[in-house]
């Protein structure tokens, strides 16, 4: 139930759940802002939301081997999708700048993707 969509234990620590749950609880508030500045074509919205997804802390990538560091139990492919959302919503932040709505469109979109793409590594469908 609650735990199936969850990381298997083997994957992350608790610790890095429990960081990462809240960035995602962050992160889904605000996909839902952003699909509403983009549908009514808010410039200024889009490109603040976009912004604040772009500037959210991430978790660094493990600078030693330390078991104990919380990250080393996170794969190199989790690093790269974190890296692609923060590039792809400062695409769309840009893209709101000089507005032009479909590419606007097609920028939230691949942010969605990005979205996703990570979830279809870490989470199972429900
Ligand atoms: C780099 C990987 C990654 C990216 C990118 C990512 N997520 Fe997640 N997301 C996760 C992981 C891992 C979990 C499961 C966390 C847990 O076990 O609670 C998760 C879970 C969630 C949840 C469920 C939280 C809960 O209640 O369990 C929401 C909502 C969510 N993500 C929203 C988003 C949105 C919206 C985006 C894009 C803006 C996004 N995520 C991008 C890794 C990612």
């Amino acid at each position: 139930m609650a735990g199936e969509k969850h990381l298997s234990g083997s994957q992350l620590s608790a610790t890095a759940r429990a960081v990462i749950h809240q960035k995602m609880a962050d992160h889904g508030d605000q996909m839902n802002e952003l699909v509403w500045a983009v549908v009514l074509l808010d410039r200024a919205e889009t490109a603040r939301i976009a912004t604040a997804i772009a500037e959210q802390p991430r978790l660094a990538r493990p600078s030693t081997g330390d078991a104990t560091e919380l990250n080393t139990a996170l794969p190199p492919r989790y690093f790269e999708l974190q890296d692609q959302l923060r590039d792809r919503a400062r695409s769309l932040a840009a893209a709101a700048k000089d507005w032009d709505s479909r590419v606007v469109a097609r920028s939230y979109g691949q942010l969605a993707e990005t979205c996703v793409a990570c979830h279809e590594v870490y989470l199972k469908p429900r």
